[in-house]
């Protein structure tokens, strides 16, 4: 029952304004978010990588007002690709993007975002490296989707994310497993309508094993975002049924959330990749792990009383 209504504060601009503003925060937000600036983060990159994992970085940030700020999200990624290319990581360390971050919500954001995440996939593939498109809610897919096309043609290794929870999905992993694709699978994340998306945890499950499925039989590059132990077990099952190596597919997870499995399955031989946030708007990611896990509230609300 507390996830709903923890998502739908994740929305509300008071409680944005309350929680992003108490001095309380620090630790509960620091395990999920590592960092505030590049110079917070790549140091964690270092380190995720000597260990053998791989990372995503998310420069945190959504459902922003101008596009003045769009632009600013977009230089920060800028920022990023140029100092993750002195690391010399090349995929091991690739990027992802919120396009409401980029101006989708604004009045012509879908040209708005375009212009803005192309730069960006532009100097990933300059340093060798790749940009995956985050899946926000529902209202937003078909530009993403759009965007991700558009992308592909120029830079074909560009990823995007789908949602086991949508009952669109199935068809989107249809059309998205051909060669060359990157398709990140997650549950995902948002408040949805009952019209739009399964609202039991149990079909969500199942939907998610059926769309894995369709992935793994495909032609493209299948990226398990999950941290559930029973799909993930399903992912090798399926992978091994699809006769794929390990290079095939990939485990990704969310920093500082089950790190030990990060190490298990690396060191088992898997490619893991752990996506790091990081940055100054961390109040809709943090609230989306809230969310996920309502025992993380009890952690929050102890760190705020024994302040
Ligand atoms: P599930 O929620 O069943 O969790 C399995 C276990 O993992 C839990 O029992 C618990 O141990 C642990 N766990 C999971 N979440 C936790 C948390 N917040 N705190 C502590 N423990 C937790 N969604 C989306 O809509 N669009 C997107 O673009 C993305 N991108 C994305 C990237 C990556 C790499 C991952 C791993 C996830 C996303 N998500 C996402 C989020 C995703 O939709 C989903 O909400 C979370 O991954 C939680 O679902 P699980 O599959 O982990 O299973």
């Amino acid at each position: 029952m507390l996830g709903p209504v923890i998502l739908a504060a994740s929305r509300s601009d008071r409680m944005r304004r309350l929680i992003s503003a108490a001095p309380v925060t620090g630790p509960v937000v620091d395990r999920f978010i590592p960092g505030e600036t590049v110079d917070d983060v790549l140091p964690i990159v270092q380190d995720l990588t000597d260990r053998g994992l791989e990372v995503t970085l998310d420069v945190v940030g959504e459902d922003i007002t101008t596009p003045e700020q769009a632009a600013a999200a977009r230089d920060a990624y800028l920022e990023l690709v140029e100092r993750l290319g002195d690391l010399e990581l090349g995929t091991r360390a690739e990027m992802s993007v919120k396009l409401s971050l980029f101006g989708q919500a604004l009045r012509g954001g879908h040209e708005l975002a375009l212009a803005n995440v192309r730069p960006v996939v532009e100097a990933a593939a300059a340093i060798g490296t790749t940009v995956t498109l985050d899946a926000e809610d529902h209202t937003t897919l078909d530009s993403m989707f759009a965007i991700h096309e558009e992308l592909r043609k120029d830079f074909p290794q560009t990823g995007c994310v789908i949602q086991a929870y949508l009952y669109r999905t199935e068809a989107d992993a249809r059309r998205l497993a051909d060669s060359g694709s990157r398709v990140r699978l997650v549950k995902g994340a948002y408040k949805e309508p009952a019209e739009v998306a399964y609202q039991q945890r149990s079909e969500t499950d199942k939907a998610y094993v059926r769309v894995l499925r369709i992935l793994m039989e495909g032609e493209g590059y299948p990226m398990i975002g999950s941290h559930d132990p029973r799909l993930i077990s399903i992912a090798q099952e399926l992978a091994r049924r699809a006769s794929r190596k390990p290079d095939e597919y990939e485990f990704q997870m969310l920093y500082g959330i089950r790190s030990d499995e990060h190490l298990r399955l690396a060191a088992e031989g898997h490619r893991m990749r752990v996506y790091t946030a990081y940055g100054t708007d961390w109040y809709g990611y943090f609230m989306r792990r809230l969310a996920e896990r309502p025992a993380n509230l009890l952690f929050f609300g102890r760190s705020i009383l024994t302040k």
